[in-house]
Protein backbone atom coordinates (compact mmCIF):
# COMPACT_ATOMS: atom_id res chain seq x y z
CA UNK A 1 0.00 0.00 0.00
CA UNK A 2 1.26 3.64 -0.51
CA UNK A 3 1.53 5.53 2.26
CA UNK A 4 -1.95 7.74 2.30
CA UNK A 5 -0.58 10.59 3.90
CA UNK A 6 2.34 11.18 1.09
CA UNK A 7 -0.70 10.79 -1.38
CA UNK A 8 -2.71 13.24 -0.71
CA UNK A 9 0.34 15.76 0.27
CA UNK A 10 1.25 15.17 -3.49
CA UNK A 11 -2.54 15.33 -4.22
CA UNK A 12 -3.10 18.62 -2.94
CA UNK A 13 0.37 19.75 -4.19
CA UNK A 14 0.14 19.09 -7.35
CA UNK A 15 -3.98 19.97 -7.81
CA UNK A 16 -5.39 16.68 -8.81
CA UNK A 17 -8.06 14.66 -6.35
CA UNK A 18 -7.79 10.99 -4.97
CA UNK A 19 -11.20 8.77 -6.12
CA UNK A 20 -12.64 7.14 -3.28
CA UNK A 21 -14.54 4.24 -4.35
CA UNK A 22 -17.47 1.81 -2.13
CA UNK A 23 -16.98 -1.68 -2.80
CA UNK A 24 -19.13 -4.23 -0.73
CA UNK A 25 -17.73 -7.94 -2.24
CA UNK A 26 -15.32 -9.29 -3.80
CA UNK A 27 -15.94 -7.70 -7.14
CA UNK A 28 -16.22 -4.29 -6.26
CA UNK A 29 -12.72 -4.82 -4.69
CA UNK A 30 -11.30 -6.68 -7.67
CA UNK A 31 -12.60 -3.78 -10.06
CA UNK A 32 -11.05 -0.86 -8.07
CA UNK A 33 -7.72 -2.63 -7.29
CA UNK A 34 -8.07 -3.66 -11.06
CA UNK A 35 -8.55 0.21 -12.17
CA UNK A 36 -5.70 1.39 -9.37
CA UNK A 37 -3.44 -0.81 -11.41
CA UNK A 38 -4.41 0.13 -14.95
CA UNK A 39 -4.07 3.90 -14.73
CA UNK A 40 -1.70 3.50 -12.10
CA UNK A 41 -3.20 5.90 -9.75
CA UNK A 42 -3.44 5.81 -6.01
CA UNK A 43 -7.23 5.03 -5.09
CA UNK A 44 -9.28 5.30 -1.65
CA UNK A 45 -10.82 1.89 -1.31
CA UNK A 46 -13.43 2.53 1.08
CA UNK A 47 -15.78 1.05 3.16
CA UNK A 48 -18.91 2.05 5.17
CA UNK A 49 -19.71 0.46 8.16
CA UNK A 50 -22.84 -1.49 6.50
CA UNK A 51 -20.05 -2.90 3.93
CA UNK A 52 -17.83 -3.66 6.73
CA UNK A 53 -21.37 -5.88 8.04
CA UNK A 54 -22.25 -7.02 4.97
CA UNK A 55 -18.26 -8.32 4.17
CA UNK A 56 -16.60 -8.55 7.67
CA UNK A 57 -13.98 -6.93 8.64
CA UNK A 58 -12.06 -10.30 9.05
CA UNK A 59 -12.61 -10.66 5.24
CA UNK A 60 -11.43 -7.37 4.72
CA UNK A 61 -8.27 -7.74 5.91
CA UNK A 62 -7.33 -11.06 4.49
CA UNK A 63 -8.38 -9.72 1.02
CA UNK A 64 -6.31 -6.21 1.78
CA UNK A 65 -3.21 -8.39 2.42
CA UNK A 66 -2.81 -8.65 -1.14
CA UNK A 67 -2.96 -5.04 -1.25
CA UNK A 68 0.84 -4.25 -0.06
CA UNK A 69 2.86 -2.65 -2.96
CA UNK A 70 -0.13 -0.88 -4.81
CA UNK A 71 -1.37 2.30 -5.02
CA UNK A 72 -4.69 1.16 -2.96
CA UNK A 73 -5.21 3.08 0.07
CA UNK A 74 -7.70 0.77 2.62
CA UNK A 75 -10.64 3.20 3.69
CA UNK A 76 -13.20 3.62 6.49
CA UNK A 77 -15.86 5.89 5.01
CA UNK A 78 -18.55 7.24 7.41
CA UNK A 79 -17.35 5.36 10.48
CA UNK A 80 -18.66 4.92 13.72
CA UNK A 81 -16.19 5.47 16.70
CA UNK A 82 -16.19 1.86 17.12
CA UNK A 83 -15.12 0.80 13.58
CA UNK A 84 -12.87 3.70 13.27
CA UNK A 85 -10.52 2.30 16.45
CA UNK A 86 -11.68 -1.31 14.93
CA UNK A 87 -10.26 -0.65 11.63
CA UNK A 88 -7.41 1.50 12.47
CA UNK A 89 -6.57 -2.23 14.95
CA UNK A 90 -6.88 -4.41 11.91
CA UNK A 91 -4.35 -1.92 9.69
CA UNK A 92 -6.35 0.55 7.46
CA UNK A 93 -4.94 3.40 6.18
CA UNK A 94 -7.02 5.82 6.35
CA UNK A 95 -10.43 6.73 8.64
CA UNK A 96 -13.24 8.75 8.02
CA UNK A 97 -14.42 9.08 11.43
CA UNK A 98 -18.20 11.31 10.98
CA UNK A 99 -19.51 12.62 13.82
CA UNK A 100 -20.87 15.49 12.01
CA UNK A 101 -24.62 15.25 13.20
CA UNK A 102 -23.35 16.01 16.58
CA UNK A 103 -22.64 19.02 18.33
CA UNK A 104 -19.35 20.98 17.15
CA UNK A 105 -17.95 20.88 20.38
CA UNK A 106 -18.60 16.93 20.49
CA UNK A 107 -17.50 16.72 17.44
CA UNK A 108 -14.15 18.05 17.59
CA UNK A 109 -13.49 16.15 20.89
CA UNK A 110 -14.59 12.72 20.01
CA UNK A 111 -12.58 13.45 16.27
CA UNK A 112 -9.36 14.57 18.33
CA UNK A 113 -9.46 10.97 20.26
CA UNK A 114 -9.42 9.33 16.89
CA UNK A 115 -6.98 11.69 15.35
CA UNK A 116 -4.28 10.71 18.84
CA UNK A 117 -5.01 7.13 17.91
CA UNK A 118 -4.88 6.62 14.50
CA UNK A 119 -1.67 8.77 14.24
CA UNK A 120 -0.28 6.95 16.89
CA UNK A 121 -0.71 3.93 14.61
CA UNK A 122 0.33 5.73 10.96
CA UNK A 123 -3.34 6.07 10.18
CA UNK A 124 -4.70 9.17 8.75
CA UNK A 125 -8.11 10.84 9.21
CA UNK A 126 -11.09 11.96 7.52
CA UNK A 127 -13.24 14.48 9.81
CA UNK A 128 -16.66 16.03 8.94
CA UNK A 129 -17.95 19.34 9.40
CA UNK A 130 -21.54 20.70 8.09
CA UNK A 131 -23.89 17.44 6.87
CA UNK A 132 -25.27 16.70 3.43
CA UNK A 133 -28.14 18.56 3.82
CA UNK A 134 -29.75 21.91 1.52
CA UNK A 135 -29.65 23.48 5.13
CA UNK A 136 -26.48 21.76 6.90
CA UNK A 137 -23.95 23.81 5.02
CA UNK A 138 -20.27 24.05 6.30
CA UNK A 139 -19.65 27.30 8.22
CA UNK A 140 -15.94 28.12 7.22
CA UNK A 141 -15.26 29.71 10.71
CA UNK A 142 -16.45 26.16 11.83
CA UNK A 143 -14.02 24.33 9.83
CA UNK A 144 -11.30 26.18 10.82
CA UNK A 145 -11.52 25.26 14.91
CA UNK A 146 -12.09 22.13 13.36
CA UNK A 147 -9.13 21.43 11.45
CA UNK A 148 -7.35 23.52 13.76
CA UNK A 149 -8.73 21.65 17.23
CA UNK A 150 -8.31 17.93 16.09
CA UNK A 151 -5.56 17.32 13.73
CA UNK A 152 -7.18 15.86 10.85
CA UNK A 153 -5.66 15.03 7.46
CA UNK A 154 -8.51 15.77 5.54
CA UNK A 155 -11.75 17.71 5.78
CA UNK A 156 -14.99 17.00 4.53
CA UNK A 157 -17.65 19.68 3.78
CA UNK A 158 -20.78 20.76 2.52
CA UNK A 159 -20.74 23.13 -0.04
CA UNK A 160 -24.21 22.05 -1.93
CA UNK A 161 -23.51 18.09 -2.61
CA UNK A 162 -25.66 15.26 -1.24
CA UNK A 163 -25.63 11.79 -1.37
CA UNK A 164 -27.46 9.63 -4.58
CA UNK A 165 -28.34 11.15 -7.56
CA UNK A 166 -29.43 14.49 -7.50
CA UNK A 167 -33.37 15.53 -9.14
CA UNK A 168 -31.63 18.74 -10.56
CA UNK A 169 -28.26 19.17 -11.00
CA UNK A 170 -26.78 21.34 -8.26
CA UNK A 171 -25.19 24.24 -8.36
CA UNK A 172 -22.05 24.09 -5.72
CA UNK A 173 -21.62 26.86 -3.50
CA UNK A 174 -17.68 27.81 -4.67
CA UNK A 175 -18.11 30.92 -2.87
CA UNK A 176 -17.70 28.91 0.25
CA UNK A 177 -15.79 26.35 -0.65
CA UNK A 178 -13.26 29.22 -1.31
CA UNK A 179 -13.88 30.33 2.18
CA UNK A 180 -13.17 27.59 3.94
CA UNK A 181 -9.90 26.88 1.70
CA UNK A 182 -8.66 30.14 2.92
CA UNK A 183 -8.78 29.30 6.48
CA UNK A 184 -8.23 26.00 6.21
CA UNK A 185 -4.84 24.51 5.57
CA UNK A 186 -6.26 20.93 5.86
CA UNK A 187 -7.26 18.64 2.21
CA UNK A 188 -10.71 18.97 2.01
CA UNK A 189 -12.80 16.24 0.60
CA UNK A 190 -16.25 16.11 -1.62
CA UNK A 191 -18.66 13.20 -0.73
CA UNK A 192 -21.90 12.67 -3.22
CA UNK A 193 -20.05 12.90 -5.93
CA UNK A 194 -22.45 10.93 -8.28
CA UNK A 195 -24.09 12.00 -11.00
CA UNK A 196 -22.11 15.85 -10.73
CA UNK A 197 -20.96 17.05 -14.20
CA UNK A 198 -17.68 16.89 -15.04
CA UNK A 199 -17.35 20.85 -15.10
CA UNK A 200 -18.49 20.76 -11.42
CA UNK A 201 -15.94 18.47 -10.54
CA UNK A 202 -12.92 19.88 -12.69
CA UNK A 203 -13.95 23.12 -10.50
CA UNK A 204 -14.37 21.69 -7.32
CA UNK A 205 -10.97 20.43 -8.28
CA UNK A 206 -9.35 23.94 -8.90
CA UNK A 207 -10.94 24.88 -5.80
CA UNK A 208 -8.84 22.95 -3.29
CA UNK A 209 -10.82 19.39 -3.62
CA UNK A 210 -8.26 16.76 -2.98
CA UNK A 211 -10.63 13.40 -2.06
CA UNK A 212 -13.49 12.62 -4.01
CA UNK A 213 -16.16 9.78 -3.29
CA UNK A 214 -17.98 7.71 -5.67
CA UNK A 215 -20.86 5.25 -4.63
CA UNK A 216 -24.15 5.68 -5.66
CA UNK A 217 -22.94 5.64 -9.78
CA UNK A 218 -20.78 2.68 -9.28
CA UNK A 219 -23.73 0.65 -7.81
CA UNK A 220 -25.67 1.52 -10.33
CA UNK A 221 -23.08 0.60 -13.32
CA UNK A 222 -22.97 -2.88 -11.65
CA UNK A 223 -26.35 -3.54 -10.98
CA UNK A 224 -27.14 -2.54 -14.80
CA UNK A 225 -25.17 -5.28 -15.74
CA UNK A 226 -26.43 -7.87 -14.24
CA UNK A 227 -30.00 -6.85 -15.17
CA UNK A 228 -29.16 -6.32 -18.82
CA UNK A 229 -26.88 -9.68 -18.74
CA UNK A 230 -29.81 -11.49 -17.19
CA UNK A 231 -32.80 -9.99 -19.83
CA UNK A 232 -30.21 -10.74 -22.67
CA UNK A 233 -30.10 -14.42 -21.64
CA UNK A 234 -33.17 -16.91 -20.02
CA UNK A 235 -32.23 -19.29 -17.79
CA UNK A 236 -32.52 -22.65 -19.22
CA UNK A 237 -31.64 -25.95 -17.42
CA UNK A 238 -29.26 -27.34 -19.98
CA UNK A 239 -27.52 -24.29 -20.85
CA UNK A 240 -24.82 -23.70 -17.80
CA UNK A 241 -23.93 -20.49 -19.03
CA UNK A 242 -27.22 -18.82 -18.91
CA UNK A 243 -27.01 -19.50 -14.76
CA UNK A 244 -23.11 -19.16 -14.24
CA UNK A 245 -22.78 -16.87 -11.38
CA UNK A 246 -19.03 -15.70 -13.33
CA UNK A 247 -20.78 -14.79 -16.38
CA UNK A 248 -23.14 -12.20 -14.99
CA UNK A 249 -20.52 -11.19 -11.71
CA UNK A 250 -17.96 -11.09 -14.58
CA UNK A 251 -19.81 -8.75 -16.93
CA UNK A 252 -20.66 -6.00 -13.73
CA UNK A 253 -17.49 -6.17 -12.11
CA UNK A 254 -16.09 -4.90 -15.63
CA UNK A 255 -18.52 -2.06 -15.92
CA UNK A 256 -17.61 -0.98 -12.32
CA UNK A 257 -14.33 -1.02 -13.10
CA UNK A 258 -14.99 0.83 -16.25
CA UNK A 259 -16.70 3.57 -14.78
CA UNK A 260 -13.92 3.79 -11.81
CA UNK A 261 -11.22 3.96 -14.73
CA UNK A 262 -13.57 7.13 -16.17
CA UNK A 263 -13.22 8.98 -12.91
CA UNK A 264 -9.37 8.28 -12.02
CA UNK A 265 -8.99 9.86 -15.41
CA UNK A 266 -11.48 12.91 -15.22
CA UNK A 267 -9.92 13.61 -11.38
CA UNK A 268 -6.72 14.02 -13.35
CA UNK A 269 -4.48 11.48 -10.41
O1 LIG B 1 -22.08 7.87 1.93
C1 LIG B 1 -22.46 6.73 2.14
C2 LIG B 1 -21.98 5.66 1.27
O2 LIG B 1 -22.59 5.78 0.02
C3 LIG B 1 -22.16 4.31 1.91
O3 LIG B 1 -23.48 3.88 1.89
O4 LIG B 1 -23.94 2.81 4.11
O5 LIG B 1 -25.19 2.13 2.06
O6 LIG B 1 -22.79 1.50 2.33
P1 LIG B 1 -23.88 2.50 2.65
P1 LIG C 1 -22.60 9.06 -3.77
O1 LIG C 1 -23.26 7.76 -3.42
O2 LIG C 1 -23.58 10.16 -3.96
O3 LIG C 1 -21.64 8.90 -4.89
O4 LIG C 1 -21.73 9.48 -2.48
C1 LIG C 1 -20.66 8.68 -2.11
C2 LIG C 1 -20.11 9.11 -0.81
O5 LIG C 1 -20.11 10.26 -0.45
C3 LIG C 1 -19.52 8.05 0.02
O6 LIG C 1 -19.08 8.55 1.23
ZN1 LIG D 1 -20.22 10.26 1.92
Amino acid sequence: MVEAKKEVKKAFLNKYAIGSFNICNLETFQAVFNASKETNSPVFLSTSNTSIDYMGLENIKNLAEGLKRTKVILHLDHGSYKNAVACINKGYDSVMFDASRLSLKKNIMLTKKVVDYAHENNVIVEGEVGVLEKDGLTNPGEAEDFAEQTGVDLLAVSVGNLHGYYKYMPVLDFKRLLEIKQVVKTPLVLHGASGLNDETIKTAIRHGIVKINIDTELRWAFTKSVRDFLRRNSMNKFNNKSFDIRNYLGEARKSFERKVVDKIRLFQS
